[in-house]
Order: structure tokens, then C-alpha cells, then sequence
């Protein structure tokens, strides 16, 4: 008789190290750093300093972006040492399930699917608004109707965003081509993005005016935690480069090096910029969707403008490849323990690319960024995030304690045990009351949603719990 199955059943990760699991293993440590940047340098440098100076800090905004910096390295430290202990697609999914179990796994899995989902629509809706930017620089302009989704703030007779669909499914093709053909474009287009931000930085250095740093935190300190909150979803990323464990080379040596170098690099570039960015223009004028054009307006730099519009289209377009990678390796993961259906998992037996996952994760995406006014669904990317941060964090106090992983050799380790993870858990959860009552009632219909799914599907379909009933039958 089989006995009845708990829900906090956990994945027995050890044999599952060891195995071929069919995913090719091409990524370097350098791939990774690139591929970290592409993720993570997107929509959040373009838009966001602009929106934080404005409406919560003021001159004082590269402070926003330090604390979000110091938080994300936190957790970023975390997911390195789960990451080079459990070398298995899924990221923190796959990590929670060995540490807290399937129930937990399976809820963070949810989250997880659904930052992705909004990261890559809302950062195609950005893409397709910087597009339809330059199209007009050319005098080309779409109807109303297809220029963005109905309801869209500041458009009037939206219907759907055409570009962001095409963009988004355009990306869904081009990684169901492969990821070493992904890579190597995304390895170019990182350093296009780089380039246009250093422009940026370089010219509009010497436009500075002291006068503007003045008075430097016009909302008090408390504006630099809210603003924190908001910069926080310009570093979200560096956790998807997590979810390509198992197609890296010697991915205990090269996962810690990939996440947290391109972390720093994201954080030195963002905290240039807004420093410069506030210096050049009075922060009262920066509430605008495009804040690095108009300082490049402001001080007659307007061939710039158009090469960083170019750029910041170059840079979202990383962002969209590696968060879709994320997310279909993700849907990879869950399906392959059972807990989603078995065609999310199918290879390609030529390019090893889960294609028909990659095609459905695209035409979700594809229609949430069609169809769904971008302002709506922003922050649950980032309350999703949040959540998968303050478990990965608090899951390393349970990882140390963990016999089953205690003969592993694991390369890294997080330094400060037990103060820094625990202090990172506590980061994610302020961080998360800084959200909106909307984003917290959303997320919550998406975890309901999320339970049924499990209890109608996932549940009975489990190979872990399927395994475990065997076990206990023999
Ligand atoms: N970090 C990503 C961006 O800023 C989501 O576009």
C-alpha cells in the first residue's frame, strides 16, 4: 500500500547531478557575464533614474540604485552558492524543491513563471515605444489602433501593440534556433548597449552643473528606500543567468563569477549614469518616459540622441532573449519533475531546444504585451522576484544544514554565514512592503490561480512524489 505523500516532499538533487539530461554545455564564464548584462541592462536604465529623481529622491538617486545594488548582491550571493551546489535547470524553483519541497518549489516556480511572463512584456511594450520613436524621427507613424495596448496611459485610441507582439515572437524564433546562436548575437548586442551608455556618460560629463546636486535629498531619507523598491527591477536578470546551469562549462567555478560580475558591471553603469543623468538636468524635470534623450536635447547633443535610442533598443533586445531563456528553461525544469505538462520538456533532437516550450512561453508573453496596459503589470515583476530572493536567501540557512549536501564539493560559499542571508531575507521582505495594495492583490489572484493548477495537475503528476511511492512500495 502506498502510503499517503506529504506536500513538503523534497528532490533528491544528487543523483540528478549526474546525469545527461540532453541540454548541450557551451556556456563560459565570460558567455555568462554577458549573457547576465544582457538581462539585466534594459527598460530600468532608460527609464527609470529619470522617474526615481523625479518622484521619490531627487539628486540623491545613484543612492536608490546602491541599496538596490546591495540587496540584489546579497541575494546574488546566494543563488551563486545554490547555484554551484545544484548545477540543475530551474534555478531557485530547483533549489527550493531540495531544500523546502515540492508545495513551496511548485508556489516560487509560479512566481517565478510570471516574472519572467512580465519582464519580457513589459519590456517589449518599451522596445516597441522606443521603435515607434525613431520610425517618427523618419516620419513613419502607425494608426492609433495598433501603437499600443487599449487603455495604454497617455494614448488615445489604443488597441494593440503590434510592435511589441512581432518583437516578442521574433525573440521566441530566435531562440528556438539555439542558444549558441543566441549567445553569440546577445554577446554583440551587450557590447552595442555598453557603448551607447559610456557615450551618454562621456558627453553629458562635461554639461554638468553643481547647482543641480542641490538640495541633494529634497523628500528626505525615506525617499531613497521607495526609489530603492522601484530601481530594484533595473537588476532583476542576474537570476535568469542561474536557470542555465546546466548547459555551462564547469558551472561551479563559472556561475559565481558570471552573476556577480555582471551585477557589478550593471550597478556601475546605472550609478554613473544617474549621477550624470541629475547633474545635467534639474530632477524636477526628469518624470518622463524617455529622461536620457531629454538630457541629450537639453544640451543640443541631438545626433546622440538618436545613436542611444538605437542603443536602448539594442539593450532591451538582450533583456527580452535572456528573460524568454530564463523563462522556458524554467517551464523546462517544472515540467520535467511532472508538475506541467510533458511536451514543455521535449528537445529538439538537432538543436537540443525545448521548442514547443519556447514557442508557448513566446505567444503568452507575445499577447500579455499585445494586449495589457504596461503600467498595470510592471511591478509584479518584481514582487514576484522578491519573493524567489527572500526564499533563495533564507534557503541557504536550510542548505548548511542539510546532510544530504554536506559531502558535496561545492566551490562556493557564501561569506558572513549565518548574518548575511538572513539579512538579505529580511531586505527582500522590506522591499516588498514598499509595493502597491494592487500589486500585492494581483499577485495573490496569480498564487491562487497557481494552487489550482497544482491541485488539479501537478499534484498527481509529481515523478518526485511518483518515485517516493515506489520506494516505499518495494
Ligand atoms: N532589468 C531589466 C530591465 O531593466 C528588467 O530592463
Amino acid at each position: 500500500m502506498a502510503k499517503p505523500m506529504h506536500l513538503f516532499i523534497k528532490k533528491q538533487v544528487q543523483t540528478d547531478l549526474y546525469k545527461k539530461t540532453g541540454l548541450e554545455k557551451t556556456l563560459t564564464a565570460f558567455s555568462l557575464t554577458t549573457m547576465g548584462i544582457g538581462a539585466i541592462v534594459g527598460s530600468g536604465i532608460f527609464i527609470t533614474p529619470g522617474l526615481i529623481a523625479a518622484n521619490y529622491t531627487g539628486p540623491g538617486v545613484m543612492l536608490s540604485y546602491l541599496i538596490a545594488v546591495i540587496v540584489c548582491a546579497m541575494a546574488a550571493l546566494c543563488y551563486s552558492e545554490f547555484s554551484s551546489t545544484i548545477p540543475l535547470a530551474g534555478s531557485a524553483y530547483t533549489y527550493v524543491y531540495a531544500v523546502f519541497g515540492e508545495f513551496l518549489a511548485w508556489i516560487l516556480g509560479w512566481a517565478l513563471i510570471s516574472e519572467y511572463l512580465f519582464a519580457v512584456s513589459s519590456v517589449a511594450v518599451s522596445w516597441s515605444s522606443y521603435f515607434q520613436n525613431l520610425l517618427a524621427g523618419f516620419g513613419l507613424n502607425l494608426p492609433p489602433y495598433l501603437q499600443a495596448a487599449a487603455g495604454t496611459v497617455g494614448v488615445k485610441g489604443g488597441g494593440v501593440d503590434i510592435v511589441a507582439l512581432a518583437i516578442t515572437l521574433l525573440v521566441a524564433w530566435l531562440l528556438s534556433k539555439g542558444i549558441r546562436e543566441s549567445a553569440r548575437i546577445n554577446n554583440i548586442m551587450v557590447i552595442v548597449k555598453i557603448l551607447v551608455i559610456l557615450l551618454f556618460i562621456g558627453i553629458a560629463v562635461f554639461y554638468v552643473k553643481p547647482a543641480n546636486y542641490r538640495p541633494f535629498l529634497p523628500f528626505g531619507v525615506h525617499g531613497i528606500f521607495k526609489g530603492a523598491a522601484v530601481a530594484f527591477y533595473a537588476y532583476i536578470g542576474f537570476d535568469a543567468v542561474s536557470t542555465a546551469s546546466e548547459e555551462v562549462k564547469n558551472p561551479k567555478r563559472n556561475m559565481p563569477i558570471g552573476i556577480i560580475s555582471s551585477l557589478l558591471v550593471a550597478a556601475v553603469l546605472y550609478i554613473s549614469l544617474s549621477a550624470v543623468l541629475v547633474g545635467v538636468v534639474h530632477y524636477s524635470k526628469l518624470g518622463v518616459a524617455d529622461p536620457v534623450a531629454l538630457a541629450l536635447s537639453l544640451i543640443h547633443q541631438n545626433w546622440a540622441a538618436g545613436v542611444i535610442s538605437f542603443g536602448a533598443i539594442v539593450g532591451m533586445t538582450t533583456v527580452l532573449i535572456v528573460m524568454s531563456y530564463g523563462g522556458t528553461r524554467l517551464l523546462f525544469a517544472i515540467s520535467r519533475d511532472g508538475l506541467l505538462p510533458q511536451s514543455l520538456r521535449k528537445l529538439n533532437p538537432k538543436t537540443h531546444v525545448p521548442v514547443a516550450n519556447t514557442w508557448i512561453f513566446g505567444i503568452i508573453a507575445s499577447v500579455f504585451a499585445a494586449f495589457i496596459p504596461i503600467d498595470k503589470i510592471a511591478e509584479l515583476v518584481n514582487i514576484g522576484t522578491l519573493s524567489a530572493f527572500a526564499m533563495v536567501s533564507l534557503g541557504i540557512v536550510f542548505l548548511r544544514h542539510d546532510e544530504r549536501f554536506k559531502g558535496l564539493d561545492t566551490s562556493f560559499k557564501v561569506p558572513g554565514y549565518p548574518v548575511l542571508p538572513i539579512v538579505s531575507f529580511l531586505a527582500c521582505v522590506y522591499l516588498m512592503t514598499q509595493l502597491q495594495p494592487f500589486t500585492w492583490q494581483a499577485f495573490g489572484i496569480w498564487v491562487a490561480i497557481g494552487m489550482v493548477v497544482y491541485a488539479a495537475y501537478g499534484y498527481r503528476h509529481s515523478r518526485v512524489r511518483a518515485l517516493a511511492e515506489q520506494d516505499s512500495q518495494a
